[in-house]
């Protein structure tokens, strides 16, 4: 058989046995979200491309490289031409969508959060995917380092609560537009000298935005970016004010944290507080959670100067960390019982059977497949009945059937009139506590 078509490089299929598992990870982050006090925001999954190339920044590897963007006509007669670019990230949109919905004039802080997919166009490999999923936070208002504390210690409990061990959270500071003036200088003369040997992306990047070159890609001008200057020697006195309250707060709450200065994220909008949050357990893309302090952004794209902060966690790499650390799931549910039948009658009967149990909110099957009863029970066997029974002319004319446990074997025997849908419900309750069958 050959099919006509593939699944694109860099995406993932989550098939049923897998996607349970995404269950668990977006199910634990609306409540830990929500125990935080933030409310789910959703946006579209494209946006006007100006509104990533002025947030994300147009000299990052994502708005230079990675954006997948359409030019759409916009009007019936096409003669205005749009751009448009797939979200690689969630930032800009929540911004976007908070101030065109007027929510920042309600009372501060405002607090939101979102479980979306995201699009870069990247080299795929393990844990870097062209279609990934973000679970993110954005809090609008406060210039507070508690607030910087209070995010922070938002996405370790969520990191807890998944049953994760081991990720290191590393923070830093890049500065203010002041601080960084002075940064950028010290970048220049120190990338100037060895000029020749960076990229030619990373040389365009030299003159507007120098700090662009300590997180390019390429193997070279990686290594050339080991001996830069570091911002944390360059912070003017309120950002370093500010990053010593964000880590008094931090170990008043007990969250262990490492000063990493060569954190400085891949985009552009980041100001004071940057973090990460990084696992050793699946190879070379280790950081599953990344953020930080935004306070220029809001005005940057045209709302009132507002500080802002938050992060984005991606979900492909918080599961494998998971399987690798053989983390619990939310397990799926279980079918409660399947009803074999033998013969049209019996079919019947199965079929509203079926219909007023799973009325009651259980989970039960019957044979679709008109399968012989023994290929019937092998598959209710396969999908891990907890208990089956058998219809035939003999069930049907005493009005009595045999409710097999599947696991243990035992039988019951009970009345198949109006009182079937309680006795069932009863001998579920006692099978949870371990009763009579
Ligand atoms: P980011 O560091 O670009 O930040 O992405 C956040 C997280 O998304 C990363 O730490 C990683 O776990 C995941 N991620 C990014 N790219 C990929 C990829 N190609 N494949 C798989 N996972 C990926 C942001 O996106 C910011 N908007 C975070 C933020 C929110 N900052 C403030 N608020």
């Amino acid at each position: 058989m050959a099919l006509i078509a593939q699944r694109p490089k860099g995406t993932l299929d989550a098939v049923p046995a897998e996607a349970y598992k995404w269950n668990t990870v977006e199910s634990i982050a609306r409540e830990t979200a929500e125990l935080y006090g933030f409310k789910e925001i959703r946006t579209p999954m494209f946006e006007q491309t100006n509104l990533f190339e002025r947030s994300v920044g147009d000299t990052t590897d994502v708005v230079q490289k990675e954006m997948y963007t359409v030019t759409a006509k916009t009007s019936q007669r096409g003669e205005k031409e749009n751009s448009f670019t797939l979200r690689p990230e969630g930032t800009a949109g929540a911004a976007r969508a908070v101030l065109e919905n007027g929510i920042l004039n309600e009372a501060l802080p405002q607090k939101v959060y979102y479980i979306i997919s995201c699009f870069r166009h990247e080299k795929q490999q393990k844990g870097r995917y062209r279609e990934f999923h973000q679970f993110g936070v954005e809090m609008y208002g406060s210039s507070s380092p508690c607030a910087d504390a209070d995010v922070i210690a938002l996405a370790q409990s969520y990191i807890d609560r998944l049953g994760l061990k081991g990720i290191e959270l590393c923070i830093n500071s890049i500065g203010c537009p002041t601080c960084r003036a002075k940064y950028h200088e010290a970048l220049r003369a120190y990338f100037e000298s060895k000029k020749s040997d960076l990229c030619e992306t990373c040389l365009g990047r030299l003159e507007k935005n120098p700090m662009r070159i300590l997180d390019c890609k390429s193997p070279v001008c990686s290594e050339i970016a080991k001996d830069a200057p570091v911002i944390l020697d360059f912070l003017c006195e309120e950002c370093s004010t500010h990053f010593e309250a964000l880590k008094a707060n931090l170990t008043a709450m007990e969250i262990d944290f490492t000063i990493n200065p060569k954190i400085v994220r891949g985009l552009d909008y980041y100001t004071k507080t940057v973090f990460e949050f990084i696992t050793t357990d699946i190879g070379a893309q280790g950081t599953v959670c990344g953020g930080g302090r935004y306070d220029g952004l809001i005005e940057e794209i045209g709302g009132p100067k507002t500080p802002a902060l938050g992060f984005a966690m991606g979900l492909e790499r918080l599961i494998l960390t998971m399987d690798s650390q053989g983390c619990d799931y939310i397990q799926p549910r279980k079918c409660n019982l399947f009803i074999a039948s033998m013969g049209n009658m019996a079919l019947a009967k199965a079929v509203t059977l079926t219909k007023a149990l799973r009325d009651e909110g259980f989970w039960v099957e019957y044979d679709v497949m008109g399968r012989g009863l023994k290929a019937q029970m092998k598959y209710a066997d396969k999908i891990n009945a907890e208990f089956s029974m058998v219809l035939g002319d003999n069930e049907l004319e005493t009005n009595k059937v045999n409710l097999k446990n599947m696991k243990t074997g035992e039988q019951i025997e009970i009345a198949l009139d109006e009182s079937f849908i309680d006795q069932f419900s009863n001998i579920q309750i006692s099978n949870m506590f371990g009763g009579i069958l």
